[in-house]
């Protein structure tokens, strides 16, 4: 098969969907890969390292779509990146489509095949190719929230740490999966009072068994969000619902009602966000003021440690591209239910509930379509 790797275009963003090393496994086993030129540089690999794999460098991220069966990319495809699409092309990236109608339409009339990183999942529910990110994320969220807490952001000046004779600061977490779980840890390794908020009553077991002292794992609900949500120095938003548009679970009142100079890390905000008054930023101008609350809303958080975040995203999706890429990708979609439910678009229909639920548009079951 013929893969084609572009450079990633969002602002920012500096990973890269494949590195030199994970290459040699497709190489070896007879594929092509068209890597555009500089695609790996912001995460540190260079032309040299790709070609010497086997890999050959382009020179245009037009050529890139046009010499590739698939593409194999991090973020979803910008509005200028929709028209280099050839008809039923297979397409492997994060789409986060039920927040982008635009997107899905667009894809649905070029009838591309999108298999979502995000919606690939394993029999137990977890998501095994969103997990990396949201670990990384996860534990940017605090550090971020800390560093704009300080007055020359604009925030409290609360340094969050437990300073003697000092209470410490507030972290309220709302979602204790992957990115809440980091979230969590990190705050509290920081020193923070931590409150977090989940809703699923085996994962609270399972937090509350291994989170530092220093964490409140609670059963999440209006009550509870309203509770803890108004005293938070740092909020954070970190829940999903699987291929959904994350629910909306800070409102308008209660963003009001939080301190002036507090923080919102709002990490589902590629899903939409889940707190009043969240909009994607970039990290070139990650921060907004609303309601006198400091929002960071960057839908690309671990775009910002690219070394890391490519080589830990990649470890995980490599396996099922070169699956894609070694047994053909009705086959491989087929055979493999974890990969079929990433399948989020196939030759003009949606076949994820999330996504079409979210634009009132008809839903084609997987299994119907291959
Ligand atoms: N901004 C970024 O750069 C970035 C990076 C990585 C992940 N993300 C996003 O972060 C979000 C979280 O990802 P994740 O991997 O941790 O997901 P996850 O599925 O591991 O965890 C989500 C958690 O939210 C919980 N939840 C659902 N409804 C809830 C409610 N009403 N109250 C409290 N908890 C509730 C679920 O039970 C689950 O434990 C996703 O939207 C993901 O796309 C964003």
């Amino acid at each position: 098969m013929k893969i084609g790797i572009p450079k990633e275009i969002k602002p920012e963003e500096f990973r890269v969907s494949i590195t030199p090393g994970n290459l040699l496994e497709f190489i070896h086993a007879g594929h092509e890969i068209y890597i555009e030129k500089d695609a790996g540089v912001g995460s540190g690999f260079s032309n040299h390292q790709y070609e010497e794999n086997g890999a050959k460098i382009i020179d245009s991220h037009k050529k890139v779509f046009d010499s590739a069966d698939m593409i194999l990319k991090i973020k979803e495809p910008l509005d200028e990146e929709i028209d280099l699409f050839k008809d039923e092309q297979i397409l492997f990236t994060y789409l986060h489509l039920a927040a982008n109608e635009h997107l899905t339409l667009g894809l649905l009339e070029k009838n591309v095949i999108g298999i979502a990183y995000e919606t690939v999942q394993l029999d137990n529910g977890r998501l095994p190719l969103l997990d990396p990110m949201s670990e990384v994320a996860g534990r940017m969220a605090p550090v971020l929230g800390t560093y704009l807490l300080s007055r020359h952001k604009g925030g409290i000046g609360k340094l969050i740490c437990h300073l003697p004779g000092l209470e410490p600061g507030n972290v309220v977490i709302i979602g204790g999966g992957t990115a809440g779980k980091g979230a969590a840890l990190m705050a509290a390794g920081l020193g923070a009072q931590v409150i977090l908020l989940e809703i699923d009553d085996g994962r609270i077991r399972e937090l509350t068994d291994i989170l530092p002292p220093n964490v409140s794992v609670i059963k999440s609900s209006k009550h509870t969000i309203k509770k803890y949500v108004k005293n938070a120095d740092i909020l954070i938003g970190a829940v999903l619902l699987t291929g959904a548009r994350a629910p909306i679970l800070v409102d308008k009142e209660l963003v009001a009602s939080m301190r002036e100079g507090a923080v919102i890390v709002d990490i589902a905000i590629d899903q939409g966000g889940c707190i009043y008054g969240s909009t994607p930023t970039y990290h070139s101008d990650p921060t907004f003021k609303k309601l006198g609350k400091i929002y960071y809303c960057v839908a690309n958080m671990p775009g910002t440690f690219p070394r890391s975040s490519s080589i830990a995203l990649t470890n995980s999706t490599i396996e099922y591209a070169q699956e894609i890429a070694n047994n053909g990708v009705e086959s491989a979609l087929k055979n493999d239910r974890v990969l079929r439910r990433g399948l989020n678009v196939y030759k003009g229909k949606i076949t994820c509930k999330g996504v079409a639920d979210a634009f009132n548009m008809e839903y084609v079951p997987p299994e119907k379509v291959l």
